[in-house]
């Protein structure tokens, strides 16, 4: 693995391994492998972020290297600069990059002209940091994936979601996605996807009915502020409440990748009922980001 631009692009025994890492690294956090000492790595973000920053700046601190948070409205890329002559500068000058920001060809451009190890934090095709910490969580709370069903509610054609449908055709655990027509997960994305472990429900208590977890994300993504009205009106119906996870199954986990806005698509009672394990999945981005660095490295040594 000489890059994380997408779960598209993994091995399912490469995710696992992945996983199987991060839960080893947060069982023996004080004694992180030092596989970046002497490393500067670029943090290159043009779009908001609490959880993604801090965890990467934390996680290469904490493998010995040294984070450079860098604002995209404050480069020059901000200001019309290609993203190859940028990723040309930072690759002489840094020794990896993790990069949000919109198109992934903009990350996929970035490895290859920096020639540098980089991470997608968050693009608008996928999440892959997000649903490596979302496997780690299940593999604790649940013992793994295998033979568990994961319902996605909400927008079924956003970033995290596609990441989810990547990961259940991957490792071949059930995935619904819950979401009305005007967001379900686009055709000509699914007509990609191998395998048949994805169904695409309308009817928000069937797509939860007999799910080991319940998952959902913000309504109104970055960058579709325009449309939120008619966004909380159309996925209202899937919001994330006592009555709905009446029909999932007993014990299921609920999951939200943050930040949630309560009241939205999911309940304040069901968020704090279900905080334990959700803000695990917060803390297991730590984890599961620093396992993919030492990927990264191991891959390069
Ligand atoms: N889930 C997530 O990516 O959080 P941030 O936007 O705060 O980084």
């Amino acid at each position: 693995m000489n890059h994380l631009l997408s779960i598209e692009q993994l091995t399912g025994d490469e995710i696992a391994h992945l996983v199987n890492r991060a839960v080893d690294l947060k069982k023996n956090r004080k004694s992180s492998p030092q596989v970046l000492t002497g490393q500067t790595w670029a943090l290159i973000f043009n779009k908001s972020s609490t959880r993604t920053r801090v965890s990467f700046e934390v996680g290469i601190r904490e493998l010995g290297g040294s984070p450079m948070f860098l604002s995209g409205s404050e480069m020059q890329l901000g200001r019309g600069e290609p993203v190859k002559d940028t990723a040309r500068v930072l690759g002489r000058m840094v020794d990896g990059a993790v990069i949000r920001t919109y198109a992934q060809q903009d990350v996929v451009d970035f490895a290859h002209y920096s020639k540098l190890p980089t991470i997608n934090a968050l693009t608008d095709d996928e999440h892959p940091c997000q649903i490596l910490a979302d496997l780690q969580t299940m593999q604790e709370r649940l013992g793994g994936w295998k033979g568990k069903r994961v319902c996605f509610l909400g927008d079924g054609d956003c970033n995290v979601a596609r990441s989810w449908i990547w990961a259940s055709a991957r490792l071949g655990f059930e995935l619904v996605i819950g979401a009305p027509k005007a967001f379900q997960p686009a055709e000509s994305f699914m007509s990609g996807v191998p395998g048949n472990t994805v169904r695409v429900e309308a009817d928000a208590a069937k797509a939860v009915s007999g799910c080991d977890v319940v998952y959902t994300d913000v309504w109104v993504s970055m960058g579709k502020e325009a449309e939120s009205a008619e966004r909380i009106d159309i996925l209202r119906p899937y919001q994330i409440n006592e009555q709905l996870m009446s029909h999932a199954n007993n014990g299921a986990v609920i999951m939200h990748c943050l930040p949630a806005y309560r009241g939205k698509e999911i309940t304040d009672s069901v968020m704090e009922a279900h905080a334990d394990v959700i803000f695990d999945e917060a803390e297991n981005r730590l984890h599961a980001q620093k396992a993919v660095i030492v990927e990264l490295m191991r891959a390069r040594a």
